[in-house]
C-alpha cells in the first residue's frame, strides 16, 4: 500500500529504500539499512530533546496540542475534573477503565491502609536542614523507600507491582506533609484514615490541636481537581525520566524518584514556583509592560507559565485552573497578584512575540496563585504537582515494563570529540 511506506533516495549512493510507516511514524531503526559502502554505520536520526521522536506506544493519555485537547484513557479532562475523584482517576490511568464501586472501595481501602510510613522516616527527615527545599526532601525520601521494601525489586511479579504502586500513592502525601512540617518546625501529624485522600493530606499539613481536622470544602475540592489535572501528561520530561530509569528494571521507588528530580526543574514542574516568584518581582500591574519588553528582548528571562512543547494553543488545564481560581478567590478574597497575572496574560495574548510563537498560558500559570491563597509556601507548589503526577508515573512505568517492544533506554550519539591521540601527561611528576 503506497501510503504505508516512504521511498527514500540516498543521494550519496543513488540507492532507493522503502521505509515502512506505522501509526504515522517511521521506525528510526529502519534507517540503519541506509548505508554507504564506506566504513560509516547505517543512517541514524538526530533529535536532541525528542522534538519529533515517539519513544513508546501508549494507551494512557491523548493530547492534541493544536486543538488544546487532553484525555485520560479517552475521557476528556474537563469531564474528569468536574466529576471524578483523584483516586478514581489514578485507577483509570493504570487499569484503562473506570473502577466499579467494589474496585473503587477496595482501592480506597488499600491506599488508606498504607498511608503510614516507617518510624525511621522521622529520623531520616529530621536529618535535613530547617531550610531544605521540600522537593529535595521528597526526591530523596521516595528513593529511600526502596530500602524499606527490597521485594519491590521483583518487578515482574504482579502482586509486588501492585503493592508498590499502592504504597507510593499512599505514602507520597504523608512524606510530602512531613517535609512541610519539618521546614515549619511543627510536629508531624500522622494520617487520619477516616478522611479522604485529599482531606487527609490537608490534615497532615494543617492540623494543630483539634481532635479531628475539617478541611475547607472549597479548598479540598480545588486540590482534588488540581490533582486530577496534574495526574498525567503523556511523555513529559519527568515521565520520560521514569520510563528511562525504569527501563533498567530497577525497582519502582527508584524509578519514580527520577521523575520527582525531573519535575523539580523550573522548565517543568518547578515553573509554578517560578511564576509566583516572577509575579512577586513584578510587584505592580504598572510594571507589566516593562517586564514583557524584558522577556521579548531576552534580557528579562522567560515568561514563566507560558509556552509548552506540545500545546500550541491554550492549555486545556489552564482554562480549568483559571475558573478554579475564581472559586477559591471567592473564599479568600481577590489576590492582588491575580491582577498582575491577568494583565500579563492579556498583554502576552495580544503581542506578536507570543502569538507568533504560539505561546499561551500553561497549567502552571494560575496554579501558584491558588496554592498560595490556600497558604502553601511557594517552594511547596511543585510537591503538590508531584503528589498528583505519581499516579501517571506509575501507570506509565507499568505500561513500559509490560511493553514487549521496550528495552533498556539507551540513545545513540553523534561523537564530535577529538580523534584518537596518544597520552602525554601534563603533570609535573609524570612517569611518562
Ligand atoms: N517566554 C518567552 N519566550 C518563550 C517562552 C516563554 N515562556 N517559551 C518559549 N519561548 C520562545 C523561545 O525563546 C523560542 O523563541 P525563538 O524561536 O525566538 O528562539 C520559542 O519560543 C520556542 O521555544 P523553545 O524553548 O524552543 O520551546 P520548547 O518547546 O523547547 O520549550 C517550554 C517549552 C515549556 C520549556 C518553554 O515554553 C518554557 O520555558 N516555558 C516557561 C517554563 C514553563 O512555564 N514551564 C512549564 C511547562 S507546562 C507544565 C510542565 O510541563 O511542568
Amino acid at each position: 500500500m503506497p501510503d504505508e511506506t516512504i521511498s527514500v533516495i540516498d543521494n550519496r549512493t543513488g540507492r532507493r529504500y522503502e521505509i515502512p510507516i506505522r501509526d504515522g511514524a517511521i521506525g528510526a531503526a529502519d534507517l540503519q539499512k541506509i548505508t554507504t559502502d564506506g566504513p560509516a554505520a547505517g543512517l541514524m536520526s538526530y533529535d536532541p530533546a525528542f522534538l519529533n521522536t515517539a519513544a513508546c506506544r501508549s494507551a494512557i493519555t491523548f493530547i492534541d496540542g493544536d486543538k488544546g485537547i487532553l484525555r485520560y484513557r479517552g475521557y476528556p479532562i474537563e469531564q474528569l475534573a468536574e466529576n471524578a475523584t483523584f483516586l478514581e482517576v489514578a485507577w483509570l490511568l493504570r487499569h484503562g477503565e473506570l473502577p466499579d464501586q467494589k474496585q473503587y472501595d477496595q482501592f480506597v481501602h488499600d491506599i488508606t491502609y498504607h498511608t503510614y510510613v516507617h518510624e525511621n522516616f522521622r529520623k531520616f527527615l529530621e536529618g535535613f536542614r530547617y531550610d531544605a527545599h521540600p522537593m529535595a526532601m521528597l526526591n530523596s525520601s521516595i528513593a529511600g523507600l526502596a530500602s524499606f521494601y527490597p521485594s519491590a525489586r521483583n518487578i515482574f511479579d504482579e502482586n509486588e507491582r501492585n503493592i508498590s504502586i499502592i504504597r507510593l500513592l499512599a505514602k507520597t502525601p504523608t512524606i510530602a506533609a512531613f517535609s512541610y512540617r519539618h521546614v515549619k518546625g511543627l510536629p508531624f501529624v500522622y494520617p487520619d484514615n477516616r478522611l479522604s485522600y485529599v482531606e487527609n493530606f490537608l490534615s497532615m499539613i494543617a492540623r494543630m490541636s483539634e481532635s479531628k481536622y475539617e478541611a475547607n470544602p472549597t479548598f479540598a475540592r480545588a486540590l482534588e481537581i488540581l490533582f486530577i489535572l496534574h495526574a498525567d501528561h503523556e511523555q513529559n520530561a519527568s515521565t520520560n525520566a521514569v520510563r528511562s530509569v525504569g527501563s533498567s528494571h530497577v525497582d519502582p521507588f527508584s524509578a519514580v524518584s527520577a521523575g520527582v528530580a525531573a519535575l523539580f526543574g523550573p522548565l517543568h514542574g518547578g515553573a509554578n514556583e517560578q511564576v509566583l516568584r516572577m509575579i512577586t518581582e513584578i510587584g505592580n500591574v504598572k510594571n507589566v509592560p516593562k517586564f514583557i519588553e524584558g522577556v521579548k528582548s531576552g534580557e528579562g528571562g522567560r515568561l514563566m507559565g507560558f509556552g509548552h512543547r506540545v500545546y500550541k494553543s491554550y492549555d486545556p488545564r489552564a482554562k480549568i485552573v483559571k475558573r478554579l481560581a475564581d472559586d477559591v478567590f471567592k473564599v479568600v478574597g481577590v489576590d492582588k497578584d491575580l491582577e498582575i497575572a491577568l494583565e500579563l496574560e492579556r498583554i502576552a495574548l495580544s503581542d506578536d512575540y507570543f502569538t507568533s510563537r504560539k505561546l499561551y498560558p500553561n497549567v502552571d500559570f494560575y496554579t501558584g496563585l491558588i496554592y498560595r491563597s490556600m497558604a502553601f509556601p511557594t517552594d511547596f507548589f511543585t510537591v503538590l504537582f508531584a503528589i498528583a503526577r505519581m499516579a501517571g508515573w506509575l501507570a506509565q512505568w507499568e505500561e513500559m515494563l509490560l511493553d514487549k517492544e521496550q528495552k533498556i533506554a539507551r540513545p545513540r550519539q553523534l561523537y564530535i570529540g577529538p580523534a584518537e591521540r596518544p597520552y602525554r601527561s601534563k603533570l609535573k611528576n609524570s612517569v611518562s
